[in-house]
């Protein structure tokens, strides 16, 4: 049924968060901060039961696992990603969590789909990574059906550097986080180009929200330190300096600190959310 998935070639866009297993574990943790924020779009963007959905870059699964549950036992979900390792890691969380609904196929999405198999088209923290998403988010509309949805939830770095300005070394990691992301090719703020990249695909205007995870969890005050950890071995490759961050054993609870003597709480990235209605002709 999903052969034509597997007929790609592949993207030339470097990773910059590489496929570590260490990778995989924060992104689990990541998504429990990311949970509410990613249900409420799809469930306002129309998700249902019974639906037929396509997560694209599914990682270790959080979203497929959510977009499962959302569309029940009459539904099904095909979560795709070229990291293999993550998908096999998101077929055991897919088992123990009892849901049969569920298929990972592992494929680049660089290149185009064929048919109209899905209801909708989700992805979570994705486009961003492409060379060019206005080009993968028109392969992926081809997969929806005429009347189906295309819902992309992406990151807005803005929003998470002003939450944390007053806040010199988490505002230090989070500079540096950025600037590594923009050297390796990742787009960092993609409101606008959400935005404009549906309508030039041919979806009408999607309707947008900005919201930005924050919160004094556990989750939410480790991100930055998380985060950091995953892109740090890229700095040299990127021709980054991490070393007026200090030791790396210590940051942690050095970010720790820093919360804890200024009474803050701590930020999330900023996710920018945008669904639309393919048309039907
Ligand atoms: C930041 S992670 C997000 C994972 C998941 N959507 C989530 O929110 O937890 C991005 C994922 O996109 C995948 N990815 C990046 N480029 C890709 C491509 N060209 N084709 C398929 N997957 C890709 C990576 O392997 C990674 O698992």
């Amino acid at each position: 049924m999903h052969e034509d998935l597997m007929n790609r070639t592949p993207s030339s866009a470097p990773y910059v968060l590489g496929t570590t297993d260490a990778e995989h574990e924060r992104l689990q943790r990541q998504a429990g901060c990311l949970a509410p924020f990613t249900e409420r779009l799809f469930r306002d963007a129309g998700i249902t039961a019974g639906e037929r959905v396509l997560d694209v870059g599914s990682g270790v699964g959080d979203v497929a696992l959510l977009a499962a549950r959302l569309v029940g036992p009459t539904g099904e979900v095909v979560g795709m990603d070229r990291d293999g390792v993550a998908l096999a890691k998101a077929r055991m969380r897919a088992a123990a969590a009892g849901l049969n609904n569920i298929r990972f196929v592992e494929a680049d999405i660089a290149t185009s789909l064929s048919g109209a198999q899905f209801d909708a088209v989700v992805g979570r923290l994705i486009l961003q990574f492409f060379p060019d998403p206005v080009a993968a988010l028109r392969s992926l509309v081809v997969a929806v059906r005429p009347g189906g949805v295309v819902v992309f939830q992406e990151s807005n770095w803005a929003s998470f550097l002003a939450q944390s300005a007053h806040l010199p070394l988490r505002s230090l990691c989070g500079s540096l986080i950025f600037d590594a992301f923009r050297r390796s090719g990742a787009r960092t703020d993609m409101d606008l180009a959400l935005f404009r990249g549906f309508q030039e695909v041919g979806l009408p205007p999607p309707e947008l929200r900005l919201e930005t995870p924050i919160g004094w969890d556990l989750e939410t005050r480790r991100w930055v330190d998380d985060l950091f950890r995953s892109v740090h071995p890229r700095f040299e490759e990127l021709g980054i300096s991490g070393a007026s961050v200090g030791d790396l054993s210590t940051l942690a609870e050095r970010l720790e600190a820093e919360l804890d003597a200024t009474q803050s709480y701590a930020a999330c990235i900023g996710l920018v959310g945008a669904w639309s209605r393919k048309p039907i002709p």
